[in-house]
């Protein structure tokens, strides 16, 4: 048999074992097959047979090798074969004019010029994917990640029913065989609703908008949560992975292939030829994109002759032949009926306003922040005033204005309460900030409740289940007090609460149980010190080994970190003085809570095989932070200074002194090209 021919049967496996893992997928997962069982028996014995004969060809990851389908417990990171940039923002008309005018200064040949035209897509607030197929199937999705490196997904996003698992290929369109498709997965709005009205019944936390759900929905580690949240996805990009000159395509025509191959696109897109119609484009959207049934938070203007992008090129950040349009936020009016105060689960008192429903950004308003009580000093906001309202972000509609022309003779001015609405303890306001406090730290009903609710939220310690008509039910009961007494709780405990089943106790067990194993950043967030947002606690998990450590930390310490400002390390400070903090903490430990930082291996090969390397001047494709993430990600180590012990040196632009002592020393020099050929890396 001839090189060839062994070649041919290699790749036969390789489209045999593509097709039995799509099948088992459809089988396992989506409870949904596509060929009867004897079918699937005749391709896996096909595969099972060349196996026997080629014996030196079988992969590892073989479906022969691994029965049925087993989900994986954590989402491996996975380089992208190019960046995944974001983009620039424009806010005005101005700005696009602007951008535009960079793109002729750039291009500068008057015959190429004359004839730019600028595709104008609808602007899908959703998650960015990428997806790869081989020979026609879908073998791998990954999220955005940090632009370098994505996150696996791809058990999750093949329960994406509008993504195809094989592509159609037709005739005409001659497609290589490795494509890579881009674009934005999202939650119909339709589904969104359908999904917070579920999770309201159970008494569970609401999913603020589409995108936060979506983002829930795509990370879940059991690909059968994700395919009951009915995400959908449509495709922007159309990437040849077999060519060099990728960017064949213009925009218009990319579009146009990806759905003759199975996808859909946003169909509102239109080809402009000047800034006056993308200016008309923009109004029209403006208003009408709360018709749809997705989230569209602006536009994205790209240069449709895609045979330019390349010369254009990118900043590490974003490409010069796109650009964003954030749309402005929608403004209402109505009329403040009434003011609530509401105690938070740090005794802060926060006023909301009740209002009379209105429909914003696509959802029926009724409810709006308004922050504190210096807010309602400064715009003068009474009871009765016809107020203007917006989401900020489009998320959380806050009150921005009064409409002072409407003010009824008879209004009045809003008291601040001098006694918690809660608990009836005096109220006291804190001379570093703006806000009111219930004074009564331990024993407020209401913020022993908030600090549960927080505590057992999906980005804290994710306990299912627990939502908050459960837990005022254990508070008033006197079964669940602080935090730690959650893990004391026993299924009878639980199973002895009005209307619950023994299913769902064991499930609320479980889940507890699951998360003592969480990592230390999302119990240092579910604590809900102030001022510490998951974010910090990410970053402090990631300087301390355990709470321990992070609890005797000076505030010193705790400023020197890059992230951690004087009123958070202060506020760390503060929370771990409180001898019944320690105290929760001590029983959390004693309960089986892991406090400890569990470090995450991201190795993905060892190609450098503990090579060092120092990086000179700047990259075009990667900050200094995202080189060095790749080398320790491929076995490499990597250093800041030039010593005769370093192997590489990767010398980007403007190259300082490292690069002289690097040659003095005989040390390899890279440039940025043959450091990413090195890693089997594309743009
Ligand atoms: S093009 C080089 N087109 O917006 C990056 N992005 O703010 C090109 N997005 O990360 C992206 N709809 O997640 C593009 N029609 C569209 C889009 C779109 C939504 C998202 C995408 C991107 C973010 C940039």
């Amino acid at each position: 048999m001839t090189i060839t021919d062994l070649a041919q049967v290699k790749d036969k496996m390789k489209a045999l074992s593509q097709a039995i893992r799509h099948h088992q997928f459809c089988y396992y997962i989506l409870d949904n097959p596509e060929i009867s069982d004897f079918e699937f028996d005749v391709l896996f014995n096909e595969l099972k047979n060349l196996e026997l004969k080629y014996p030196q060809l079988i992969a590892t990851d073989s479906p022969t090798q691994n029965v049925g389908y087993t989900p994986s417990s954590d989402f491996k990171q996975v380089p992208h074969l190019r960046p995944m940039l974001s983009l620039d923002n424009a806010t005005s008309m101005a700005d696009i004019a602007n951008y535009i005018q960079k793109i002729l200064k750039n291009i500068d040949d008057p015959n190429l010029s004359h004839n730019l035209s600028y595709l104008t897509e609808l602007k899908i607030d959703g998650l960015s994917l990428s997806l790869r197929y081989e020979n026609g199937f879908l073998t791998q999705g990954l999220t955005r990640g940090n632009g370098v490196y994505g996150e696996d997904i791809t058990m999750n996003v093949k329960t994406i029913k509008n993504i195809p698992k094989i592509l159609n290929r037709p005739e005409k369109a001659n497609l290589p065989n490795n494509i890579e498709v881009r674009g934005e997965v999202y939650m119909p709005i339709s589904a969104f609703n359908k999904l917070n009205e579920e999770l309201s019944q159970k008494g569970e936390k609401l999913f603020a908008n589409p995108r936060n759900a979506s983002a829930g929905s795509l990370r879940q580690k059991d690909p059968k949560l994700t395919l009951k949240r009915n995400l959908a996805f449509f495709a922007y990009f159309l990437f040849d992975n077999d060519a060099t000159n990728e960017f064949s395509y213009n925009q218009d025509k990319q579009l146009e292939m990806l759905q003759q191959l199975g996808f859909d696109c946003e169909p509102n897109f239109k080809l402009c030829h000047n800034l006056n119609e993308i200016e008309n484009f923009c109004n029209h959207w403006q208003s009408q994109r709360f018709k749809l049934n997705y989230q569209t938070d602006g536009l994205v203007i790209k240069l449709n002759q895609a045979s330019l992008w390349n010369y254009l090129g990118s900043t590490s950040h974003s490409p010069r032949w796109a650009i964003a349009f954030k749309f402005p936020p929608e403004q209402k009016s109505t009329t403040l009926e009434s003011v609530t105060f509401e105690v938070g689960r740090t005794g802060v008192i926060t006023p909301v306003a009740n209002l009379k429903p209105v429909v914003l950004a696509g959802s029926t308003v009724k409810r709006a922040t308004l922050h504190n009580y210096d807010q309602i000093k400064r715009l003068d906001i009474r009871v009765g005033d016809t107020v203007v309202i917006e989401k900020a972000g489009d998320v959380i509609p806050a009150i921005v204005g009064v409409d002072l022309s409407k003010r009824l003779n008879d209004s009045t001015p809003i008291e601040y309460p001098i006694r918690c609405p809660s608990c009836q303890s005096p109220v006291v306001q804190n001379d570093s900030d703006v806000a009111y406090y219930c004074t009564n730290f331990n024993f407020c009903p209401s913020q022993k409740l908030r600090r549960l609710e927080h505590f057992v939220g999906r980005e804290a310690m994710n306990i299912e289940g627990l939502g908050s008509t459960i837990l005022s039910k254990l508070v008033s009961q006197n079964l669940v007090s602080s935090v730690a007494d959650l893990y004391k709780l026993n299924q009878e405990d639980l199973a002895s609460l009005e209307r619950m089943g023994v299913k769902s106790a064991q499930n609320i067990m479980a889940s507890l149980e699951k998360s003592k194993h969480n990592d230390l950043a999302h119990l240092i967030f579910a604590l809900g010190i102030r001022h510490v947002g998951l974010n910090t606690a990410k970053i402090l998990a990631s300087h301390y080994n355990n709470m321990a450590d992070l609890s005797k930390a000076s505030q010193e310490d705790l400023e020197s970190i890059e992230g951690i400002g004087p009123i958070m390390a202060k506020a760390i400070k503060e929370y771990f003085g409180l001898a019944d903090n320690l105290n929760i903490i001590n029983e959390l430990e004693k309960l089986g809570v892991n406090l400890n930082n569990l470090k995450q291996n991201s190795l993905i090969d060892n190609t450098l095989d503990n090579k060092t390397f120092v990086l000179t001047g700047q990259l075009k494709s990667f900050t200094r932070n995202q080189a060095a993430e790749l080398i320790t990600a491929h076995g490499g180590v990597f250093k800041d200074s030039i010593t005769n012990k370093i192997d590489y040196l990767i010398a980007g632009d403007k190259p300082g002194s490292k690069l002289l002592k690097a040659q003095k020393l005989g040390i390899i020099v890279l440039n940025e090209q043959e450091f990413k050929e090195l890693l089997d890396y594309k743009d």
